[in-house]
């Protein structure tokens, strides 16, 4: 019979790096045939298996581990990690206390709880535990990035920028810290300095659909439309607190404008069989218009949003979609087609008018807001949203078939405390 050496361990653990992980995890089964309490052979087994997403496998191996070596804080820390993975967050925290009982420096293990107090949105005990990991590994660069994102959560701006700053100092390549720095330094209106690190993301990742978008922005590029997964990322990072954000913080008023405009110039009684909510996001419009409309559809392409807009209520179906695509596709006519705060997203409205226009049942209304151009047709700002002129929306909209029209200019919300300049539109389709 062959006898286990840690040369045999060695292999395995050499072919598990090497990415040849049906061969590494023969060796390890081997191992633990010959000796089924070996406590690596088991940990590795288990990381291998939570590296593969067997989520049940990776439990059982490391639990093993742990049982036969107590004393591990990492076999705790990574039973906590594989138990996390299967959706056991609760049983995953208390294996990554369990590791810091052991050892109260251990890294990983502060990381991980940080990691879990940010989902929990406990930004303050996530910074501490982050602040703690860094501590222990002064080059964890992931931990650099989640403090960063903890302070940022606190509304600790310069705080957060240097911390993504410090994660980029260990690793200049490192996406995910560009990502967040240019974004944190753009919301500081930082503009030159954003545009720095959008180039760099660029460069580390030339599929960034960010990257591209507001370097576009920053540099005076009117493109056609803000990228599907610009849009998603965006909404997706800001869905959580978007309400207290938005309306809170910022006096975010377009569903509230926008249905008294559909109010004064809306059928008498202002009623509707089937409205559409484009971009509708966590809901705020759909609220609005809710107690008038036998049907309401919310389309968002942002899963996140569409999540909260699911939580509170108020739809009778909410899709994931980009909304051209979904009204290309529907085959029944709205009497009342929305969107607030949402044709900002597009340059080039042509193709949104006209799938707007092919759902729309006779006498049907379209209400919007845009933000609004006084020179430019349209134009691309540094915000990263698009300006229209009210001749090109006109213009668009008698193309389509849109014909009487009410226009209203309203404050949308607020700005890096300037007014964000609005413009409400109801048009009415005969075709
Ligand atoms: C500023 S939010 C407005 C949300 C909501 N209408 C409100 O008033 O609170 C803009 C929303 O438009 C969505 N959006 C932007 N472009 C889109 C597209 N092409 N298709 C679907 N949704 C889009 C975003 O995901 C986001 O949820």
């Amino acid at each position: 019979m062959k006898v286990p050496l840690q040369a045999d361990l060695a292999e395995a653990q050499a072919l598990h790096a090497d990415g040849r992980l049906d061969e590494a995890e023969q060796r390890y089964r081997l191992i633990l045939e010959h000796e089924p309490t070996h406590r690596e052979g088991l940990h590795l087994l288990g990381l291998l298996c939570h590296q593969r997403g067997q989520h049940d496998a990776a439990v059982g191996w490391l639990q093993r581990a742990v049982e036969s070596s107590p004393e591990s804080p990492l076999y705790r820390s990574n039973l906590g990690l594989a138990l996390r993975a299967q959706g056991a967050e609760e049983q995953a925290v208390a294996c990554f206390r369990g590791a810091l009982e052991l050892d109260s420096t251990f890294a990983q293990a502060h990381y991980h709880l940080g990691v879990a107090h940010l989902g929990q949105c406990q930004y303050l005990e996530a910074e501490r535990e982050f602040q703690r990991a860094i501590d222990g590994a002064p080059q964890f660069r992931e931990a650099f990035y989640n403090l960063g994102i903890a302070l940022q959560r606190q509304g600790r701006s310069p705080e957060a920028i240097e911390a993504y700053r410090r994660a980029l100092v260990i690793d200049p390549r490192y996406g995910r810290a560009l990502l967040n720095l240019g974004n944190e330094l753009h919301r500081q209106a930082a503009w030159d300095e954003a545009l720095t690190v959008y180039q760099q993301l660029a460069e580390v990742d030339p599929a960034s659909a960010v990257a591209e978008h507001m370097t576009a922005a920053l540099t005076g590029v009117t493109t056609a439309a803000c990228p599907a997964a610009f849009v998603a990322s965006l909404f997706d990072r800001w869905a959580a607190d978007y309400d207290e954000r938005m309306v809170g913080g910022l006096g975010y008023r377009a569903p509230e404008v926008l249905r008294q405009l559909i109010e004064d110039h809306g059928p008498r009684p202002l009623h509707f069989a089937r409205a559409l909510d484009l971009g509708c996001g966590t809901g705020l419009m759909g609220r609005a218009i809710r107690s008038v409309c036998d049907q309401l559809i919310g389309v968002d392409l942002s899963p996140k949003m569409v999540a909260e807009a699911e939580r509170a209520g108020g739809y009778d179906v909410l899709e994931v979609a980009d909304v051209v695509t979904y009204l290309e596709a529907a085959d029944e006519p709205f009497d009342l087609i929305v969107a607030a705060d949402v044709l900002n997203y597009w340059g080039d409205l042509t193709d949104l008018f006209s799938a707007v226009a092919r759902r729309c049942a006779s006498g049907a209304r379209f209400a919007f807001t845009t933000e609004v151009s006084t020179d430019e047709d349209v134009v691309l700002t540094r915000t990263g949203r698009y300006r229209h002129h009210r001749r090109t929306i006109e213009r668009l909209a008698q193309g389509s078939g849109f014909r009487r029209c009410t226009q209203r200019d309203e404050s949308l919300r607020r700005e890096r405390e300037m007014t964000v300049a609005g413009r409400l539109y109801l048009f009415q389709w005969f075709g």
